[in-house]
């Protein structure tokens, strides 16, 4: 994960990791926009979830990490959580942030909820947190996925409660938006802007 660039950026305080855990796609997709969409002048690696082995936090002034929602929990967020002690204390000011995508709209008044059950006080003031809205896809879900979706059609069909839920997960969707990263992205540009 080495390069001219890289060395360049390193120096400046500019060179970025994100780290992504995608099972149909949303996250990945998320990712890459965010890459795409960083400052020229920001060296960014993209490693995602299953090359995890051959990170070397040492190498970056910040980390992002992304993964789905899955009831509730961000996929592979337990893994880097435990990823944190080999961090820098300068990392760990201010240069760490999390997304999570989720099939819920992101006005949704459960977002922020459902977000925070995944982190400690302390994480929560450490960790600098995003959601970015996603959708479904019951076609490149596995199987676990698509009977763990089946119980929960199941289950909102019985309490004849949530409809709105119910008409979000009876089908897929896609509610991915380029201008849904532009907070991370800001945020990026800070947190080099600060470690100069
Ligand atoms: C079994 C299962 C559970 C899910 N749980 C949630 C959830 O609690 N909240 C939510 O907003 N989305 C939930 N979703 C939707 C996914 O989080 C959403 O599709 C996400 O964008 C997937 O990202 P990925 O394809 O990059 O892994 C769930 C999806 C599945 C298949």
């Amino acid at each position: 994960m080495n390069s001219q660039k890289t060395a360049d950026a390193k120096k400046t305080g500019n060179n970025i990791l994100i780290v992504y855990y995608s099972k149909t796609g949303f996250t990945k997709k998320y990712a890459e926009w965010l890459r795409e969409g960083l400052s020229k002048d920001m060296s960014c690696d993209l490693v995602s979830y299953k090359k995890r082995k051959k990170i070397s936090f040492g190498e970056y002034d910040i980390v992002v990490f992304g993964g789905g929602f899955h009831a509730g929990q961000i996929n592979g967020l337990k893994w880097f959580k435990a990823q944190l002690n080999k961090m820098s204390g300068q990392l760990k000011q201010g240069r760490i942030a999390v997304f999570a995508t989720g099939a819920m709209p992101a006005e949704m008044p459960d977002v922020e909820k459902t977000l925070r059950q995944n982190f400690t006080e302390q994480e929560w003031t450490q960790i600098k947190t995003f959601y970015l809205p996603g959708g479904l896809c019951y076609e490149k879900m596995g199987v676990g996925d698509k009977l763990m979706m089946s119980i929960f059609r199941a289950m909102l069909k019985e309490a004849k409660v949530d409809s709105q839920m119910q008409q979000i997960v009876s089908h897929s969707f896609d509610i991915t938006s380029k201008e849904a990263i532009i907070p991370i992205m800001e945020w990026c540009s800070n947190a080099a802007f600060q470690s100069m």
